[in-house]
């Protein structure tokens, strides 16, 4: 499939995302409230010389919670060690990472939501007690052991917290919420990323750049890379307003940063289904979709801009989404 600019997954060019990435709370911009309370966690942890407790960090994709893992294993000054649900497949692999933590590290987990369920049974005892069970022998001559764990944080991600088992959820002391960025906010990550990468851009080009980034650091600095393309084949290298617009035009990220999926999506639910109410599952096919990946990269900023609408019955265009459209709103009778 063809890679989208406006994905807010990683894609293989984000290698220059670790380029880039902020690793001090103090350089992390926004979230104000989670950097707040993290930073008061870490420093009680630190004064009692104790680990941090267990963090889960939810929200959408590219919102920043792999670079909040890495700040916190940084600013509580030890090691991390990450791995991912979906590649924890046998509780082999599981203990097999958890029997390399030594004391203090951070593990971090991404897409939490993903590991198996009998899986995540291991880590029960592991996030409460430090202690790994596991079953030794073969099936009538097996027992357990029980192995000592030294002290040490897991960094859970996920897209979903709603996948999250609640024994699962119980266990982690701090629970933070990712929100999208406002405007001004992803004005800063541009600007950030200006100065990292050391290619200058005008300042109403970092306003635009923000509008059009759906809320969202990862896609504001893959848009930022693009259109500094444009500047340095087009222009003199400094990213202005007008290279801006049109790298963006181009590159078919409109004014709220939707993009064609985007419109699909809502002309489907305008034209094929008379502005809804429709289930998930009908657009999905409608539009040749995958269910998830609407669920988790689309419709949630379309929400929050209020283009959509949730209802018990389905998801319903809003008259703003037919206004952005230009499709004459019918009002519903
Ligand atoms: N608060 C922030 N301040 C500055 N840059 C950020 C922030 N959050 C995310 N980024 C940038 O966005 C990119 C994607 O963030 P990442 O942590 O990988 O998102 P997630 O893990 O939630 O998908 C990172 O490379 C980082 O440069
Ligand atoms: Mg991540």
């Amino acid at each position: 499939m063809e890679e989208r600019i406006i994905t807010n997954h990683e894609l293989k060019e984000d290698s220059f995302e670790k380029t880039i990435r902020p690793d001090s709370i103090d350089e992390y911009i926004g979230q104000t409230e989670i950097k707040e309370n993290l930073n008061i966690f870490i420093k009680a942890a630190k004064m009692r010389e104790e680990t941090l407790d267990h963090v889960l960090l939810y929200g959408p994709p590219g919102l920043g919670k792999t670079t909040l893992a890495y700040i916190i294993a940084n600013e509580m000054g030890t090691n991390i060690k990450t791995a991912s649900g979906p590649s924890i497949e046998k509780s082999g692999d599981l203990a097999a990472i958890l029997s390399t933590l030594e004391q203090g590290d951070v593990l971090f987990i991404d897409e939490i939501h993903r590991m198996p369920k009998y899986i995540e049974e291991i880590l029960y005892p592991a996030m409460e007690d430090f202690v790994l069970d596991i079953i030794v022998g073969s099936e009538n001559s097996s027992r357990n052991i029980r192995i000592d764990l030294p002290p040490f944080t897991l960094v859970g991600a996920t897209t979903r917290a709603g996948d999250i088992s609640s024994p699962l959820r119980d266990r982690f002391g701090i629970i933070s919420k990712l929100k999208y960025y406002d405007v001004d906010e992803l004005k800063m990550i541009v600007e950030r990323t200006s100065r990292v990468l050391d290619c200058p851009i005008e300042e109403d080009a970092a306003l635009e750049l923000a509008l059009r980034s759906r809320g969202t650091p990862r896609i504001a600095n893959r848009l930022f890379k693009r259109v500094r393309d444009y500047a340095l084949v087009m222009g003199n290298g400094i990213i202005n307003l007008e290279i801006t617009k049109l790298a963006l035009d181009k590159l078919k990220v409109d004014k709220l940063g939707l993009d064609e999926t985007d419109y699909n999506l809502i002309r489907a639910i305008i034209e094929k289904f008379n502005g809804g109410p429709v289930g998930i599952e009908t657009i999905a096919s409608s539009i040749g979709e995958e269910q998830i990946t609407i669920e988790d990269v689309y419709e949630p900023y379309l929400l929050q801009i209020g283009l959509l609408k949730r209802t018990s019955r389905g998801r319903i265009a809003t008259k703003e989404a037919y206004e952005h459209l230009q499709i004459p709103y019918k009002e519903l009778l």
